[in-house]
């Protein structure tokens, strides 16, 4: 299997480009099988989840192609099959989101239990209560789970979430879109990543108000057409480079960035004492000029601090003077990167969901696995700053989330390859 080297590589500097958000293209790609028409996603990060999730929707009956780079044209002129594919849907949690399109377009869907990163017992209940508040019936048997409208399909009702989940929230929008009559989503996630599709539904024909905000309102239309999008920029790569910036004491522009998606990542930043300008080609994030100190983190759905960014933000916290608190409140599994910092001397100590960090730590290159994603991310900025080699295995998880994420860092400065097993 393959696997990162990573040397200690002094401050980082220089510029990068942030790619369009994984977490955003999914949706996205997904409502492609809300149309009969062509629909075209623009600046498509270049990413294994966006694979298997082409793979996912091509067994269903969209037509795919790609025809330059970052550009994806769904069509899907005829859903061949409402029954998803058993290992493709093992690969990838998102995989679900398809199921809230078919039960729109044709009025049932059978998924496998989703996969994805362990982090977590992650259910779907949130998705399949919702379906059923829009008149239709949920059955989960052993490893499949299905749903089916009812005759006439699928009719607007009120949804109350009782966490404000992403993917639930995604799903019921594109399951409302085309259902008779006005369905609510209260509680609903107001992350970016939501706002960004319900304009994609929009421009596609859809009406849906509220998107962003912890109502959202959709009227039901009769069908949907073809339209061209732009993805947002990934939040989450944007955060990263912050930290690569930040750990390494380092100077980086960053480019291609919506500020306003990353507020958390920088007030917390600023609360180290890492220097975050906002200049016109972006941001421009400065680790070296004073000495960092220790903040405190909690994890909340947006606009609070991302999970996603707990882990790289817990790694940065080792190399800071003092000690920081870490509490995750959004996933009950999420510390699995702890061992292996403290296998590169952090010290960290947890405590059910919240862990202590000492801070001022100089890290020690070890052997560690990339144990999800973005724990596969604070590896990599730990070895950064880590004396020697650190090696890092199971970086498939990174291939799924973070394009050119080698290129990206070598043109920064940093020591770091890739060995094909
Ligand atoms: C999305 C993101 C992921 C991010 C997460 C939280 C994508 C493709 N992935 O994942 O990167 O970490 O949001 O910001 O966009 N829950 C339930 N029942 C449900 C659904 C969720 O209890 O039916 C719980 C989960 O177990 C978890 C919490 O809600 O504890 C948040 O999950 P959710 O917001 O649904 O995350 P995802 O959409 O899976």
């Amino acid at each position: 299997m393959a696997k990162y080297l990573v040397q200690k590589s002094g401050p980082l500097s220089g510029e990068v480009t942030i790619s369009g958000a994984k977490n955003a293209v999914l949706p996205l790609m997904a409502a492609g099988l809300l149309a009969e028409e062509q629909t075209t996603i623009k600046d498509v990060p270049a990413l294994r989840d966006v694979n298997v999730l082409m793979e996912v929707m091509m067994k269903l009956g969209a037509e795919i192609d790609m025809p330059e780079e970052g550009v994806l044209n769904i069509h899907t002129k005829e859903i061949q099959t409402t029954e998803a594919d058993f290992d493709l849907f093992k690969k990838m949690r998102a995989s679900i989101l398809v199921m809230g399109p078919l039960l729109a377009r044709e009025g049932k869907a059978r998924m496998p239990l989703p996969g994805g990163c362990s982090i977590g017992a992650r259910p779907i209940d949130l998705h399949l209560k919702g379906f059923r508040q829009l008149g239709a019936t949920t059955e989960v048997k052993d490893t499949y789970v299905e749903a089916v409208a009812p005759e006439g399909g699928l009719v607007g009702g009120s949804v109350y979430l009782d966490f404000p989940s992403v993917g639930a929230t995604e799903n019921i929008m594109m399951a409302a879109v085309l259902a008779q009559g006005t369905t609510y989503i209260e509680n609903a996630a107001e992350e970016p990543e939501i706002v960004d599709l319900a304009n994609f539904l929009n421009k596609m024909g859809a009406r849906i108000k509220g998107a962003g905000t912890d109502t959202i309102k959709i009227e039901g239309v009769e069908h949907l057409k073809g339209t061209v999008h732009r993805v947002i920029p990934d939040r989450i790569e944007t955060g990263t480079f912050m930290l690569a910036a930040a750990i390494t004491r380092g100077e980086i522009l960053i480019k291609n960035v919506v500020t306003d998606h990353v507020k958390p990542i920088i007030a917390k930043l600023r609360e180290c004492g890492v220097q975050v300008e906002l200049v016109d080609e972006g941001m421009y994030v400065n680790g070296g000029n004073k000495a960092l100190t220790a903040t405190d983190i909690k994890t909340l759905p947006y606009p609070g601090f991302p999970t996603d960014i707990q882990s790289p933000f817990m790694a940065f916290l080792t190399t800071v003077e003092g000690e920081s608190q870490v509490q995750e409140t959004v996933f009950e599994n999420r510390f699995m990167h702890v061992a292996e910092l403290n296998r590169m001397g952090a010290n960290i100590k947890t405590d059910g969901r919240s862990a202590v960090i000492p801070g001022g730590k100089q890290l020690v290159g070890s052997q560690v696995i990339a144990t999800d994603l973005r724990a596969g991310a604070a590896m990599v900025l730990a070895g950064l700053v880590a004396e020697g080699t650190t090696e890092i295995s199971e970086i498939y998880h990174i291939d799924r989330g973070y394009e050119k994420f080698v290129e990206k860092f070598r043109g920064l400065g940093a020591t770091i390859i890739r060995i094909e097993d």
